[in-house]
């Protein structure tokens, strides 16, 4: 099968690791596919590899400075050229220097001008990686669009094992792949995505929840950030990890935490997409000790929860959309209309109870549309990352 790299043009950006060397089988990889590659490299890359090594192998010279000894490169046309830029290995200093818009060489220079999409590979020893510095600038690169190739666990150049390792290049070509080989029709969309249960302290032991895995929002969450949009996920408790670096995650537990977190966000947002399955009631009183059994019967005093989609239906702004889900047992169609209207939603995910293989912990749904236009669309029983798809289908027919 031919790779969705072929006749791509490549910027490849090597800063200064000794994961550099890692960047040859890289490039021969882009090669192999079929990509055209520009290699950029900065001082400090040229000490771990030769330039001579890269200018051979992608048949083009390799830059380091603007300003060289003979000429001036332009970094405009490079910006202009590549449909991709790809920093790999990226340090801690260089995506300091990006996230500052410092432009001291070529590998800077280029990133200031690009108008393609930005990969970046970090690598880096474990303390570095998880240094708030390099978190921060991490996230101001997410900020501008760009998207970050997980790091890999493993044993460090320091010797110290832990996360920080440049991605293996294989892992590299993959990430590029899915990536060409995927519309980004959400490309800078941000979106809030509500997903999971939430628990409800009883006392400090026991809660009131509910049977939802999280599977379906963390679906949306996924296909929403590989189809570009940077995704904000308020997510209650659920065993699911979520490894996307568009994806950024705030983990809640109670539907208050779940209000908060989702109310601070929204604001900025281009959509909303409501998949959690929020608790209507929370005990009254919480006992701060454990409720012992001493009566025959316990009566529970529960008191409304805040309802966050209904909230965020009021606070939208025009161009903001709101998506809800109906999870229904009985007159499905009627309740969910009714839900469409009262949260102001432009429209609605509708599952039922009655089908099979559907709904909670399954890895399959079943779904119907109803939209503020009132029209009904009816969908197959699909696997949730299928289902998220066409969720995210009908959404972007809004934009
Ligand atoms: N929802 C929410 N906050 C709540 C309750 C619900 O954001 N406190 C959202 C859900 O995420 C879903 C939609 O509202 O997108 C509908 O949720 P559902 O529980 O089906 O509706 P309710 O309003 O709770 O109505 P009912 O329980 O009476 O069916």
């Amino acid at each position: 099968m031919s790779s969705s790299l072929k006749g791509k043009k490549i910027v490849l950006g090597i800063s200064g690791s000794i994961a550099a060397y890692k960047s040859v089988f890289l490039l021969r990889l882009l090669i192999k596919a079929g990509a055209e590659v520009q290699v950029l490299m900065t001082e400090a890359a040229t000490k771990f590899v030769a330039p001579l090594t890269f200018s051979t192998l992608s048949k083009n010279p390799v830059h380091t400075e603007v300003v060289s000894e003979e000429s001036w490169n332009n970094h405009v046309e490079y910006g202009l050229w590549g449909d991709a830029y790809l920093i790999a290995p990226a340090t801690a200093n260089t995506l300091a220097g990006m996230a500052a818009g410092i432009c001291q060489n070529m590998v800077q220079a280029v990133y200031l001008s690009a108008r393609c999409p930005v990969f970046f590979a970090p690598a880096m020893d474990l303390d570095m990686w998880v240094h708030p510095a390099t978190k921060k600038n991490k996230q101001t690169l997410e900020g501008y669009g760009n998207q970050f190739i997980p790091v890999e666990d493993g044993e460090l150049a320091s010797g110290l094992v832990g996360k920080g390792r440049m991605a293996e290049p294989e892992n590299i070509i993959a990430f590029l792949e899915r990536y060409f080989n995927k519309t980004q029709d959400l490309l800078g969309k941000k979106i809030l995505v509500t997903a999971g249960p939430t628990y409800e302290p009883i006392d400090p032991v026991r809660f009131i929840g509910n049977r939802s895995s999280g599977k379906m929002g963390v679906a949306i969450a996924e296909a929403a950030a590989e189809r570009g949009a940077n995704v904000q996920l308020v997510l209650g408790p659920s065993v699911l990890d979520v490894n996307h670096s568009n994806i950024k995650i705030i983990r809640v537990k109670t539907a208050e935490e779940m209000y908060q977190a989702s109310v601070a966000v929204f604001g900025e947002m281009d959509a909303g997409i409501m998949a959690a399955a929020v608790a209507d009631y929370t005990p009254q009183d919480v006992s701060d000790i454990k409720i012992k059994k001493k009566t025959p019967g316990l009566t529970l005093e529960l008191k409304k929860t805040k309802d966050i989609a209904a909230h965020l239906g009021k606070e939208k702004r025009e161009q903001q959309l709101l998506v809800g889900f109906a999870l229904e047992t009985n007159n499905e169609l009627e309740n969910a209309s009714a839900k469409l209207k009262k949260k102001n939603f432009d429209f609605i995910v509708l599952n039922s109870t009655r089908d099979k293989g559907a709904t909670f912990g399954y890895d399959s749904n079943k779904i119907t549309i109803i939209n503020n236009k009132t029209e009904r669309l009816e969908f197959e029983l699909k696997s949730k990352r299928a289902v998220a798809e066409d969720i995210l289908d009908h959404l972007v027919t809004y934009f």
